[in-house]
């Protein structure tokens, strides 16, 4: 079955959904982008991503072509018409198409806007939760501004690549010895009950999901450390864990090759794991 994608005001079926050749994204990269998870028909956090693509595009100077409710408004079209019961949906604007010059378009250049729904059935019964993931550490060769989410996702791509050569799901990337992020996720350990992971800057995305996991942690009178962790710690943590809107909380439990802790899943991210959905499943809109 072809879905309905979104373009530019028009729900389409996807094979008559067309870009021009000459648009920014294309050409440069010049775009941002949320996922955004849908439970039981529901969006996960809407709020959040909604907001972040806001900051987004404020960064790169690019107008909002949509207002939040009007977006709103999309994504629970998309979720119906293409039948969405668990899965994500994935949202796009870039600058727009113009003749290829490396400064912006003039001002009123439409940007182009893209949303597609991807069906996750048993997105939040992923079996790899009760095995934990395995990841790499490789270093971080992003641009500096990580806190942008924009479509550049070519070095993500690459650590992919280099997590399934080594044989391992995926890889967490390091900038002077301290652990930056997953390759699509944010990345935590566990030290004496300890939750720690990066503090919030530009070497990082600002994860929606990390952002309601801590508050959940916090709620729940479990200890939060946000700073900057070497790759030491990580092999003497007692657990590790990634956050994102595709994989909620998910425990890894080898670090090139180390096994982390106990090197089964833990207390910890497991229970984070619960409260996040069922916490998430209720607010979800
Ligand atoms: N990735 N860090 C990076 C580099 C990411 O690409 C993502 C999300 C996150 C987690 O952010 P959030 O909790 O808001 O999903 C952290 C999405 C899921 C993706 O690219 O598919």
């Amino acid at each position: 079955m072809s879905r309905t994608v979104y373009l530019n005001g028009e729900y389409l079926p996807e094979s008559e959904a067309k870009v021009s050749i000459f648009d920014r994204g294309f050409l440069f990269a010049d775009g941002v982008y949320e996922v955004t998870s849908v439970l039981g028909g529901k969006l996960l956090d809407f709020d959040g991503h909604a907001t972040r693509l806001a900051r987004s595009l404020n960064e790169l100077e690019m107008t909002n072509p949509i207002t939040k409710e009007d977006l709103l408004e999309v994504h629970r079209e998309l979720v119906r018409r293409n039948g969405i019961d668990d899965g994500l949906i994935y949202l796009q604007i870039t600058r727009g198409a113009a003749d290829r010059d490396f400064a912006y378009p003039v001002e009123g250049t439409p940007a182009t806007i893209v949303l597609f729904t991807q069906a996750k059935t048993g997105l939040a019964d992923n079996p790899l939760a009760k095995t934990g993931i395995k990841v790499i550490g490789i270093e971080d060769l992003r641009w500096g501004r990580r806190d942008i989410k924009t479509v550049q996702l070519l070095y993500p791509s690459m650590g992919k690549m280099m997590a399934k050569a080594a044989g391992v799901h995926d890889a967490w990337m390091i900038e002077d010895g301290h652990i930056t992020e997953g390759t699509s996720n944010n990345a935590y350990i566990v030290t004496d009950g300890k939750i720690v992971t990066r503090h919030l800057g530009h070497e990082i995305l600002h994860g929606i999901t990390r952002a309601a996991v801590l508050r959940f942690a916090r709620e729940s009178q479990m200890e939060v450390e946000e700073r900057a962790f070497t790759v030491d710690e990580v092999k003497a943590a007692d657990e590790a864990f990634i956050t994102s809107a595709s994989m909620f909380v998910m425990p890894v439990v080898e670090f090139d090759g180390i096994a982390i802790g106990t090197g089964a899943v833990g207390p910890v991210a497991t229970r984070l794991r619960e409260i996040y959905i069922e916490e998430s499943r209720n607010s979800a809109v």
